[in-house]
């Protein structure tokens, strides 16, 4: 069998399997956080929001402003949690909060929205150490319910934090993403929610190891009346005819699909959100082009469980693919490009920034060019 990169053997991996990859490529010399710093999302927004305020200083106003943040915080969560937050159209502008009156944002304040969502990422008592993979989920389902026929959905609007939508089986469990960028939310209350889940997106990519996303801010905030119609998003248990309806229905083509299917190299399943379970990959922290290697050189076999149809791999029955993952196998013209992207990481990532960036701006009516690069924290 073909080698897979992986350093570890078989044997090992299977046995070590509970490692924190995130770690692994955030270990660097500039990396110089703290585990410890990791606090929940609330209480770490008040500190940073001290730490970056910059205007006070000196004893008593120490507590008062991070308990003034804490409330500020507490209040949108609860508004934001009862959906009583104002609808329509809140852009960055409608918030003059931090000038007193219009405020527009710069690549430096959206720079800052990255690092805060960066630093919420690793999280040794969550799934496999980084709610990285779930939050790439959000940006993904919160654009690909895009219509290009009749325009409707995609990122604009961020209809996903309204019932139905929010209740619809494919975001099952991203309501934990939603969550955690609440407080990212509250700290930076100009930024819109479709601008802030597709920038943690971005940044999730880029902190697990990926390559830079370009991106733009434009979005604004939709009302309950623009949530898409349940089945937009691509059910895991169908074939290649299904995907192609789907993400055609979005823009994208054969190559585009496989692209953007190599976001399975991260994260798992979960039996309480999708029904079925597993990781895909040995590193689901660090995206690389293992999704592809693992299609094509390990043995699938559909798993004996009682759960829905998915498949095992032979060897170490400790990883898992989709029936749609399977399909990029089968199908002549998916496996061609499984193939160019199992062979070829450079262009794995090439492509997929490309796909990704794109598929983060379905549905928005940008009215600016110019494309933000946001550092790593590893850079
Ligand atoms: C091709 C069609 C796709 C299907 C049928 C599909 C289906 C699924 C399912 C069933 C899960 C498990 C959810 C859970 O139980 O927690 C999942 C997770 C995930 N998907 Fe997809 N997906 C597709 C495409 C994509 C795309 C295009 C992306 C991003 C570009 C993506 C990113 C992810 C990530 C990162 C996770 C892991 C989430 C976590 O660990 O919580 N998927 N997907």
């Amino acid at each position: 069998m073909a080698s897979i990169a992986h350093t570890l053997t078989r044997a090992s991996r299977k046995a070590s399997f509970t490692f924190t990859p995130l770690r692994r490529n955030l270990t660097t010399a500039t990396r110089t956080r703290p585990t410890a710093s990791i606090a929940t999302p609330i209480r770490q927004t008040g500190r940073r929001g001290y730490a970056s305020g910059g205007s006070t200083s000196g004893g008593s106003s120490k507590i008062v402003i991070p308990l003034g943040l804490g409330l500020i915080g507490a209040a949108g969560y609860y508004a934001y949690s009862n959906d009583l937050l104002p609808p329509a159209f809140s852009g960055a502008q409608a918030s003059g909060l931090k000038t007193g009156g219009a405020f527009t944002p710069t690549k430096d304040d959206f720079q800052r929205v990255y690092n805060d969502v960066a630093e919420l990422l690793e999280n040794n008592d969550y799934d496999d150490g980084s709610y990285g993979p779930v939050v790439v989920r959000l940006g993904w389902h919160a654009s690909g319910t895009y219509d290009k026929e009749t325009k409707t959905g995609g990122s604009n609007g961020a209809t996903m934090r309204f019932a139905p939508e929010s209740e619809h089986g494919a975001n099952a469990g991203l309501k934990t993403a939603r969550d955690l960028l609440e407080g990212v939310k509250q700290k930076h209350s100009w930024i819109t929610y479709s601008d802030l889940w597709t920038l943690a997106a971005v940044a999730a990519i880029q902190e697990m190891g990926g390559p830079k996303i370009p991106w733009r801010p434009g979005r604004k905030d939709g009302d309950v009346s623009a949530c898409t119609p349940d089945g937009r998003l691509p059910d895991g248990s169908k074939d290649q005819k299904h995907l192609r309806t789907i993400f055609n229905r979005m823009g994208f083509n054969d190559q585009e699909i496989v692209a953007l299917s190599g976001a399975h190299a991260l994260g798992r399943c979960h039996t309480d959100r999708s029904g079925f379970v597993g990781p895909w990959t040995f590193s689901p922290t660090m995206l690389t082009n293992d999704y592809y290697k693992l299609l094509l050189e390990e043995k699938w076999a559909w798993k004996k469980w009682n759960g829905p149809k998915q498949f095992e791999d032979v060897s170490t029955k400790s990883l898992m693919m989709l029936p749609t993952d399977m399909a990029l196998i089968k199908d002549k013209e998916f496996r061609k490009h499984v193939e160019r992207y199992a062979k070829d990481n450079d262009l794995f990532f090439k492509d997929f920034a490309d796909v990704f960036g794109r598929l983060l701006e379905l549905g928005v009516p940008f009215d600016k060019e110019e494309k933000f690069i946001f550092k790593a924290t590893t850079d």
